[in-house]
């Protein structure tokens, strides 16, 4: 079997070749390296240099491949909001071409990264697939509305999809195998690496008052090892199932920010950070419930205990600021 990873050179990417790879499937990767980098990339696969908004490109990448995993997007949220744009045409146009392409290659099967922010503000804590899907930012609504797509490519051109739905995606594989930091991240764990290795002064936390145990947010930090083996076992389902599903993808255990940092503190060392006011859209608690992942593919989360994805994390970050 071969596969063409569509975004292969990023984080996630990265780390999904390496479980594909380990579990005997052929890769190409298309990354146009916007993000990704080059150190990503693993020797025994084939690489494509190009970007998604290339149709022609994306036509001849497809040739010989049995499926697709496509995890190439644009992903600031904030960067949504002020440039909708560069989204919509990277997002949505890009996904639109590989689906075009895919129709006129005759390849059948895709996984695609959704996100949690399909959602928007939760109307409950513990958020199910049918959770109502009200977006709040302009990257959620590209996540949402390529669902759609892939909901009519599969009723008109008969392409299987497995939309999934990540929650926050956090850590690096345990072995060292994928080398490349995550370049300019916004979320919490690498703000906390940053903070550590003096890139940052301080770090803040947002919000001291929410209606949580210690009145910080509580999110479902879900490592990228198990992200990962989550798209072998989509691929897997496609081709025996030839069904089409949407997906999330959890650990349903939440940490706040304030236990992330204590916990950073203890493992590595005391760094320094202030309490600030809440942020606009913030919910207070964002956790998944991912049953539907577990009874159809089998996934069950191994890598996602608290101190192995702030470990792990740590890891890289050490190899990579001791080296400079
Ligand atoms: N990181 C998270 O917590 C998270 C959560 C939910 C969903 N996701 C989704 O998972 C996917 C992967 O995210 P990531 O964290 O690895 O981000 P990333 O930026 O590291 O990876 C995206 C990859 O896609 C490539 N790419 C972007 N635009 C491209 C284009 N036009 N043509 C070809 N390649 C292009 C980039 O070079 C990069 O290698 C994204 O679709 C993202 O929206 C991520």
């Amino acid at each position: 079997m071969k596969i063409l990873v569509v975004g292969g050179a990023g984080y996630i990417g990265a780390h999904v070749v390496k479980a594909l790879l380990n579990a005997g499937i052929s890769v190409r990767v298309y990354d146009d390296l916007s993000s990704g980098q080059k150190i990503n990339l693993f020797k025994q696969t084939e690489f494509i240099e190009n970007t998604i908004l290339n149709e022609k490109a994306l036509e001849e990448a497809l040739t010989d491949v049995d499926g697709v995993i496509h995890l190439a997007a644009k992903k600031a949220v904030g960067e949504s909001m002020i440039n909708p744009e560069k989204y919509a045409l990277n997002n949505i146009t890009g996904t639109l071409n590989l689906l075009n392409a895919m129709a006129k290659k005759n390849v059948k099967n895709i996984v695609f990264s959704s996100s949690a922010a399909v959602y928007g503000t939760p109307q409950y804590a513990k958020v199910d697939e049918n959770h109502p899907l009200n977006p709040i930012n302009f990257y959620g609504f590209t996540k949402l509305e390529i669902e759609r797509f892939l909901d009519w490519y599969d009723r008109l051109k008969g392409i299987k999809f497995i939309a999934l739905r990540y929650f926050n995606a956090v850590g690096y594989d345990e072995s060292g195998a994928v080398q490349g930091l995550e370049k300019n991240p916004q979320n919490l764990l690498p703000i906390i690496m940053e903070t550590i290795v003096g890139i940052r002064k301080k770090m803040l936390i947002y919000g001291t008052d929410y209606a949580t145990p210690d009145g910080t947010c509580i999110r479902d930090y879900i490592h990228v090892s198990d992200l990962a083996t989550a798209h072998v076992l989509a691929l897997t389902y496609l081709s025996k199932e030839h069904k089409s599903q949407v997906l999330n993808l959890g650990t349903e255990n939440g940490h706040s920010v304030l236990e992330m940092v204590k916990r950073a503190e203890a493992l590595i060392k005391p760094f320094p950070y202030e309490t600030s006011s809440r942020r606009a859209g913030d919910p207070a608690q964002l956790t998944a419930v991912a049953n539907k992942a577990r009874e159809l593919l089998g996934w069950i989360p191994t890598h996602s205990e608290l101190d192995n994805i702030i470990l792990s994390t740590w890891a890289l970050y050490q190899k990579h600021f001791s080296q400079n």
